[in-house]
């Protein structure tokens, strides 16, 4: 089985779109503020009902995989189908800082997890990580559930299938 192959077949499977956000402390007190990071997903699944765990893949040595390493409170946005652009600017590689990435983006910072929530977002949860299993290229980052709201009734799921973002129906 190639490469290829495998990208093929993993491409028919359609997906939720989410932001995994989380905060990065500044570095010492006094030197410069910390900084908010998103990053677009699709490896996000709920695993366990009693205690309520979720699960985001993230791929080893990307930026939220090193910022979980050390920060354990993080959250998910689920994106609806009107929010294709937070989905895209979060996806892009090599960016060196988010805080511009958020600027013209309503959110609210969690009480738990003191992350960003997207506004109009589908669902959020803030989690804390319980578990991180590495798997091959990736890290598997098991959380608690603390919160989950519902905060937009309207609209429908972005999803992302066949490498390309989608409306349902
Ligand atoms: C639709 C879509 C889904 C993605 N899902 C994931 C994912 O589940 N896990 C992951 O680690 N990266 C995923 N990515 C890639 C990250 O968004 C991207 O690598 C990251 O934002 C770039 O930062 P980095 O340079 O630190 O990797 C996805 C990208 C797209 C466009």
């Amino acid at each position: 089985m190639s490469n290829d192959e495998f990208r093929a077949a993993m491409t028919r499977l359609a997906a939720g779109v989410v932001l995994v956000t989380a905060h990065e402390p500044a570095l010492d007190p006094g030197g410069p503020r910390g900084e908010d990071v998103g990053m677009t997903a699709t490896a996000f699944m709920s695993v366990s009902l009693d205690p309520p765990l979720v699960l985001v893949g993230l791929r080893e040595g990307s930026r939220m995989d090193d910022l979980l390493a050390e920060q354990p409170m993080w959250a998910v946005s689920v994106l609806s189908e009107s929010q294709r652009h937070i989905a895209g600017r979060f996806a892009m590689k090599g960016r060196i800082s988010d805080r511009l990435l958020f600027e013209d983006i309503p959110y609210v910072r969690g009480k738990e997890a003191g992350a960003p929530l997207v506004g109009g977002a589908l669902a959020t949860l803030e989690c804390r990580t319980e578990q991180r299993v590495a798997a091959g290229d990736h890290t598997l980052v098991i959380g608690r559930v603390l919160t989950a709201e519902v905060p937009s009734a309207d609209g429908g799921p972005l999803t992302y299938f066949k490498g390309r973002y989608r409306q349902l129906g």
